[in-house]
């Protein structure tokens, strides 16, 4: 694998090696190509290992997006069998979201495209082709996806990408006795970080952050330094915080991400670890010991497991020189966080986890949500676009499940009526819900509707999945936005205006495939009474892109109503002031 330097060294007469941390390249702009492969990757000596990835034979490229901006992607899948790639977390039409209905045959190509809406964060891409997500993700094909936005850029924040800003993909994997990967059998005794084992990599003397994704697809880490320093965690899934949060352990479970700022200032020189402290586990985490125990039949691997109710290194830290402008201080606040007040939720959700075995199935299952397994077919939920709701999610089974809902970020209200550790409260779009415990969140479903095409909600760990955790929901209603308001898709789109709701301006913005005599651009009220005509003119065929400020408009419902001789769309956009 290109970019893998391997240093071997003899130590006490064991050879050990100790691998760079691989540090994925970036892609940004607004064209994106990824092509999903087959490759060998040469983990181990001996035999190579067969991996998947994008633009390569294992992981993929970092995509780094700008809130704001439209993308558009190419995903050419020659894996040799059916995918599909999911952004996980994004806050994106059901349509190009790229969960199982959305399958890319082999030889074909797959082209989403949408405008990011998102908030600053860091997010991942990965397969979710359903019964196949555990395999294609283990097997490496997992990205970062990093979302840049004004708010961000304004923070005194390291944000030079491999420089004093690092993706770190954890995972632990099992591998056979030919190297090669092992799907679902609970011996994943072995941590890599970014695909790399016994991976270390060379840090700045300053304050360095670090974009943490727990990408195993099983495995719960507790997060910490081997001197036990303090370090502190900025964001959550789906966004910056209000202010840092010091800690020295921080509970990472699968899909879950984090932004941590670490100040390594005073030590160059010095070399620390980033470990996992599997002794101190929660409850019913997998990863703990005795877990299969508790109640029913151990899976096979699962028990002699070393992994299992010990501490392990992920990567072994060198701290080297300064960088120039180097970020010496950890700031003191961050960014505005408004959490959905309780008050707002039209409607409360529930959601049951079982093990329709209890006596057998205590880690690997299969679960199921309300006594139903995973059907293509079948709608679990229905949502009103617009509404906001809280999903109380109640988990009867013995082993701790990683709950992830698509479309929305949430915030968690309670644990067990309890409300979460402060880390907790930002913007999530997963929560591990211990055994016997009941989370509540609140989301609200905005701007993106589709009568046909579903929405997934599941267990992150992929096993469980795979075999049937997971449910699907259909928000109803009319989308604000590219899904229902392209007339003729070849010829013209419609974007959604961003920001909307907007005060004081939103940007409108549509592309013409061919070049139309007379065009409008108009705006109405809700009566339908025309408010300001844009533009009544003759549009060259390409992008357009207009602003409106709302005039002098008080705030409310307005429609942007595009017209030529051949299609008509039109937008719901809410103004603010
Ligand atoms: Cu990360 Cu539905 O997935
Ligand atoms: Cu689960």
């Amino acid at each position: 694998m290109k970019n893998l330097i391997y240093i071997t060294s003899v130590i006490f007469g064991f050879l050990y090696a100790q691998n760079e941390l691989f540090i994925p390249e970036t892609m940004s702009g607004n064209e994106f190509n990824l092509s999903l492969q087959n490759g060998t990757t040469q983990l181990f000596d001996g035999d190579a290992t067969e991996t998947m990835g994008a633009n390569g034979g294992n992981l993929g490229p970092t995509l780094i997006f700008e809130q704001g901006e439209f993308v558009n992607i190419n995903v050419a899948n020659n894996i040799g069998e059916e995918t599909t790639i999911h952004w996980h977390g994004m806050h994106i039409s059901p349509e190009n979201d790229g969960g199982p209905h959305s399958v890319i045959m082999p030889g074909e190509t797959w082209n989403p495209n949408f405008t990011v809406m998102d908030k600053a964060c860091t997010m991942w891409y990965h397969p979710h082709l359903h019964e196949k997500t555990n395999e294609h993700v283990t097997k490496g094909i997992t990205g970062f996806i990093i979302i840049r936005d004004d708010e961000e850029a304004a923070l005194d924040l390291p944000r030079t990408y491999g420089v004093d800003d690092f993706p770190l993909n954890l995972q632990t994997k099992q591998f056979d006795a030919s190297n090669q990967i092992v799907i679902g059998e609970h011996g994943d005794n072995v941590p890599m970080v970014n695909s790399t084992i016994d991976a270390f990599v060379e840090f700045p003397a300053q304050v360095v952050r670090l974009r943490v994704l727990n990408g195993s697809s099983m495995r719960v880490f507790n997060l910490g330094f081997s001197n036990n320093s303090t370090f502190y965690q900025i964001g959550s899934d789906g966004g910056l915080f209000s202010e840092p949060i010091s800690m020295d352990r921080l509970l990472l479970a699968p899909a879950e991400r984090a932004e941590l700022l670490v100040d390594l200032g005073d030590m160059t020189g010095e070399s620390i670890e980033l470990k996992s402290y599997g002794s101190t586990l929660p409850q019913s985490a997998y990863g703990i010991t005795g877990l299969s125990t508790m109640q029913g039949v151990a899976p096979s691997g699962y028990n002699s497991n070393e992994l299992n109710g010990n501490d392990f290194i992920l990567l072994g830290i060198n701290v080297g020189a300064q960088t120039d402008n180097p970020i010496l201080t950890i700031p003191s606040l961050l960014v505005d966080v408004t959490p959905i007040d309780e008050s707002e939720a039209t409607l409360t959700r529930n959601l049951q986890i079982t093990a329709p075995n209890m006596m057998q199935n205590s880690i690997t299952g299969p679960f199921v949500f309300d006594g139903q397994s995973f059907d293509m077919n079948v709608i679990n939920q229905t949502v009103q676009l617009g509404d906001t709701e809280i999903w109380e999610i109640f988990n009867m089974s013995m082993v701790a499940h990683p709950f992830h809902i698509h479309d929305v970020q949430f915030y968690i209200l309670d644990r067990n009526g309890v409300i979460p550790p402060e880390n907790e409260r930002g913007r999530k779009d997963v929560v591990l819900v211990k055994n016997m415990e009941t989370v509540r969140f609140i989301a609200k479903f905005e701007d993106h509707a589709d009568d046909e095409v579903p929405y997934m909600y599941h267990c992150h760990m992929l096993q469980h999945e795979d075999e049937g955790l997971m449910g699907q929901f259909i928000v109803e209603g009319e989308s604000v936005g590219i899904d229902n308001s392209i007339t003729l898709p070849n010829d013209f789109v419609l974007f959604p205006a961003y920001p909307n709701p907007f005060n004081p301006t939103t940007t409108i913005r549509f592309k013409l495939v061919t070049s139309q005599q007379n065009a409008s651009l108009r705006i109405y009220d809700i009566s339908g009474r025309l408010v300001e005509t844009l533009l009544n003119e003759k549009l060259i065929a390409g992008e357009h892109e207009i602003k409106w400020n709302g005039g002098n408009n008080p705030s409310g419902v307005y429609f942007i109503s595009f017209e030529t001789g051949e299609f008509f769309s039109n937008q719901k956009i809410i103004l603010i002031k």
